[in-house]
């Protein structure tokens, strides 16, 4: 076939398009070049270039596993440095990936995520008592709030260990450290080779950001290892586990690479999840307030129980129209497994690296038409989101693909579902500038920026 070359900036010689990048917001940069370039375009990086594409069809192309796999170059490979071939940052042909893929899938299983019901209950309530106790009067810092409560939730509910978010002003240092490392990480993988000295400060608190992360992680071990437990939770699966393929364990280096994955990939996505879903039904009252009769329908008013959770169906539909709207990963990374032609006339070379654009790619008017851009969670209950995926495949992919599609999808999923109905359940909300337009803070993840609200009891609280 005839092919053309793919567009992208021209850039600049050494550093190519390194200082077109934003460091603050570089998902704005990435979709302003969508909208200069269209459905693809190349971006040159110290070391690398990466193929960026941004629609439906090109996505879709891309999803397939026979020609292409999960990449770690960019940004995870410098994750890299703090947790090495753990389950997120492993190549596909590293053991590592494989063991651990074995090893935790049960553990987070339908029955496992069930059976944590209880303990996602029980930090969801500890929010809402906080909330409660402040009033109306009180401004929440929505993003910290729930950032408190996923990060608690994952560690009680897959480690048993309690980080009491809410009884401390201060955001653990786990978080802070966390946030700079993977701003970092995505720094460090498109910055220009300059001298080592000249990155000398960012390198160092680099190295004492993972110290933060693996001594955290160290200390749930070590509590776990000095108060044996019972439990049949993630930690015990790590500890525990034997491969049934090859027989291999993880070795407590190997725990802890994965014990910081899990509490990091386990809330700062479902926090951002949240957050975004807020910041949606404040804009919009009349879904806002069909959110809130489900609830007050399906739950009534006593507590709320696992068996509501499949029942919540317009609560799954505004979170899978959040994800579409703000994926909090905007962005994956895939390499071709063969040198090929992509779109019928891109050729592109073995090894090739790209760059997944779901921000855009789920906005493709191909697939949700000239509302694309329109919060309209309708367009994803349960039967019209089957029929979309089936008619466009990979219209929708916040959880990753294939065999590297994300582990936590069923309890992430639980959690929003359940946090949803507590909230509504028990609260009015009201933005606290009505008039906020969303913008976003990116480390690896998004989450929205400035985001305040305020919010009532209703009548009674279970
Ligand atoms: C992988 C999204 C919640 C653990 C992924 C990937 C995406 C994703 C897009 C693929 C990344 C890639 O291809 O490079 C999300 C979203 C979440 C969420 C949007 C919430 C709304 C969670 C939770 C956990 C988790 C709650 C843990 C309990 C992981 C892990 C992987 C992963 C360990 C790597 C899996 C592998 O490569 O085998 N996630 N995630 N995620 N996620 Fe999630």
């Amino acid at each position: 076939p005839q092919t053309v070359p793919i567009p992208g900036p021209p850039g600049l010689p050494l550093v190519g398009n390194s200082f077109d990048i934003d460091t603050e917001f570089p998902l704005g940069s990435m979709l302003n070049f969508a909208d200069q370039y269209g459905e693809i375009f190349r971006l040159n990086f110290p070391g690398r270039n990466t193929v960026f594409v941004t629609n439906q069809a090109l996505v879709h192309e891309l999803c397939d596993e026979k020609r292409f796999q999960k990449t770690v170059n960019s940004a995870l490979h410098e994750i890299r440095h703090g947790v090495h071939d753990g389950l997120f940052t492993a190549r596909n042909d590293e053991p590592n990936w494989g063991i651990a893929h074995r090893i935790l899938m049960p553990a987070f299983g339908p029955m496992a995520i069930q059976n944590m019901f209880p303990e996602m209950h029980e930090i969801a309530s500890q929010l809402a008592l906080k909330w409660a106790r402040h009033g109306p009067n009180q401004s929440i810092k929505v993003t910290d709030d729930f950032t408190r409560l996923t990060l608690d939730t994952i560690a009680l509910c897959s480690m048993e260990y309690r980080f009491n978010s809410y009884y401390h002003d201060d955001m653990h240092p786990f978080i802070d450290a966390m946030a700079s490392f993977l701003v970092e990480s995505g720094n460090r993988s498109r910055r220009p080779a300059l001298p080592a000295f000249m990155y000398s400060k960012v390198d160092r608190k680099f190295y004492d950001d993972i110290r933060v992360l693996r001594e955290t992680a160290e200390g749930v071990l070590k509590s776990r290892k000095e108060h044996p437990s019972e439990r049949k939770d993630l930690l015990t699966a790590m500890l525990d586990g034997v491969d049934p393929k090859t027989g291999g364990k993880l070795s407590d280096d190997s725990i802890i690479d994965n014990l910081i994955t899990f509490l990091i990939a386990g809330h700062e996505t479902t926090s951002g999840l949240l957050s975004f879903a807020f910041v949606q039904l404040l804009k919009n009252p009349e879904t806002y307030r069909k959110a809130q009769k489900e609830v007050d329908d399906v739950c009534g008013k006593g507590p709320i129980k696992l068996e509501y959770m499949n029942k919540l169906h317009y609560i799954a539909a505004v979170l899978r129209e959040t994800l579409r709207l703000c994926p909090t990963i905007p962005v994956i990374g895939v390499e071709s497994k063969e040198d090929t032609v992509i779109g019928g006339k891109y050729e592109v070379s073995k090894g090739q690296p790209f760059a997944l654009l779901f921000a855009k790619s789920h906005l493709d008017p191909a697939v949700y038409g000239d509302t694309a851009n329109d919060f309209d969670p309708e367009r994803m209950l349960d039967e019209n989101f089957e029929r979309l995926n089936k008619e466009f495949p990979d219209c929708w992919k916040p959880f990753g693909n294939g065999m590297r599609a994300c582990i936590g999808r069923p309890f992430a999923w639980q959690e929003a579902l359940l946090v949803m109905a507590v909230c509504l359940q028990n609260f009015n909300f009201m933005p606290e500038d009505p008039n906020y337009t969303l913008q976003y803070k990116q480390t690896l993840t998004t989450k929205p920026k400035g985001f305040y609200m305020r919010a009532m009891l209703r009548d009674g609280m279970s």
